[in-house]
């Protein structure tokens, strides 16, 4: 048998199940925050990517050529896309413009835990507003989301940090934007590449001083709440002439906090300036998601991205958003016991013997299904014992029985299974009545 590519997932009835549960609270909470959905294609112009997602997506695109001798790529994020619908219809646009999206991502990644190289992802964003308030209403969203699915602050943690105030810090201390730029891919790496080879990496940018500004780094690093915040800024920026546009950006972050405490989702949320974020477009505020444990990836990321719009050629845009993917929070719900089961269930099962009362069946199966309630029956018929097995498998509330009896009586034997109970419904009014049976 040919097997699926590596990365990609084959889903059986109970992995749709459980995609189509996930896809129920992605969309129900973002509708309930005022989000309205969106999409846009799988197969992209190459260089909507190439341009604008940065290097290590683009290092991952599933690219060829299509028969039309064109450049095209499957679509490793919406994030671009979004950018132009907004942009293209900005001024018709009501503000802010709150919209998501569920579909399929694909990335040519090394396969491993939570990473593959096709996966889903809800996609949320937000355009129009320069105000922290936008920030917060987004993470509140993705917070929100988790919780719906019964994780706790005890399982999950939003890590916030802030390239606006990296970029301030780093010009504090010397760097041009496109050095300051190149010193965050490095910064980026903490968490995976040794010290040394940090430092090396920084001497290219900042000749000789390479170690002094990771210890710099490492200052702004270790900072965990706003108070200690404050401090570093004193620290190393009183008197200067880069205090001012950092104690405004201080303020930022107080109201932005503060609103996480007025949504009574401040115990999610962890100062963290480790997160730099990968992808190229980001200018503020950026997140991720993370099992507290921290055994596993990014259940989701994102932050704000207030040029991208312009630079696909719309006008000034400001927007923040973010990405969830289904593989980890899949993971991560299962580990916890927190992924609902998904059983077959079906309304009615119904059992038949011979020829005339299959006539008989047949003719009230398609009425009840019709009615939108969901019935099945065995194709050949078969011993009754067995087929009662097969009801109780397949989770049916009623069983229908068209026997000899039954077609001469001109009934239909109907079996509550859960109760029990058995009855006999005349056939002039079956169907109402076992309709209102069914519904209860
Ligand atoms: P991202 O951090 O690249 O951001 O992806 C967001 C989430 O998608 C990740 O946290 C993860 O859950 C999931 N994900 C990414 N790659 C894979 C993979 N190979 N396999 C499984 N899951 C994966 C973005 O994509 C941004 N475009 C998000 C965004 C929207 N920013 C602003 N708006």
């Amino acid at each position: 048998m040919i097997e699926t590519l590596p990365g990609f997932r084959q889903f059986y009835p109970e992995d749709c199940a459980a995609r189509n549960y996930l896809f129920s609270i992605w969309r129900r909470v973002a509708v309930s925050f005022g989000f309205q959905e969106i999409d846009g294609p799988q197969l992209e112009p190459l260089e909507l990517f190439t341009e604008k997602s940065g290097e290590e997506i683009v290092g991952q695109l599933f690219n060829f050529t299509d028969k039309g001798e064109r450049n095209v790529s499957l679509r490793p994020e919406l994030t671009p896309r979004v950018a132009v619908m907004a942009g293209s219809k900005a001024n018709a646009l009501r503000k802010p413009v709150k919209w998501f999206s569920l579909g399929e991502m694909f990335r040519y990644e090394k396969p491993q835990k939570g990473r593959l190289r096709s996966f889903y992802q809800l996609n949320v964003d937000l355009f129009g507003e320069e105000n922290c308030s936008a920030d917060a209403e987004v993470m509140g969203l993705c917070i929100s989301i988790l919780k719906s699915f019964g994780l706790t602050d005890k399982d999950v943690v939003l890590r916030l940090s802030d390239r606006t105030l990296w970029l301030h810090c780093l010009n504090g201390w010397g760097l041009d934007e496109a050095s300051a730029l190149r010193c965050l891919t490095v910064i980026d790496k903490v968490e995976r590449v040794e010290r040394s080879e940090l430092v090396k990496q920084l001497d290219g940018i900042m000749t000789g001083k390479g170690d002094w500004l990771l210890e710099s780094a490492e200052g702004l690093l270790k900072i965990k709440s706003l108070s200690e915040l404050d401090g570093f800024v004193a620290k190393h920026f009183s008197g200067t002439e880069h205090a001012a546009v950092l104690a405004a950006r201080i303020e930022e972050w107080r109201y932005l906090l503060k609103s996480f405490e007025d949504m009574g989702l401040s115990d999610f949320v962890q100062v963290d300036f480790s997160i730099v974020r990968g992808l190229a477009y980001y200018t503020g505020f950026v997140f991720e998601v993370f099992d507290r444990a921290g055994e596993s990836r990014a259940l989701a990321g994102g932050g704000r991205y207030n040029h991208l719009v312009r630079k696909m050629g719309g006008p000034d845009l400001p927007a923040v958003g973010f990405g969830m993917g289904d593989v980890t929070l899949r993971n991560l719900l299962e580990e916890k016991g927190l992924m609902a089961t998904f059983a077959d269930t079906l309304d009615c099962y119904v059992i038949y013997n011979g020829e005339e009362s299959r006539t008989e069946a047949l003719c009230d199966i398609m009425r009840l299904r019709e009615l939108g309630f969901s019935v099945d029956y065995p194709l050949k018929g078969g011993n009754f014992g067995k087929l009662f097995k097969t009801a109780n498998q397949r989770g049916a509330r009623f069983v229908l029985i068209y026997g000899p009896d039954e077609l001469e009586k001109n009934v239909v034997k109907v079996k509550e299974m859960l109760a029990g109970r058995e009855q006999e419904l005349h056939r002039e009014h079956f169907i109402e009545m076992m309709a209102q049976l069914i519904r209860g």
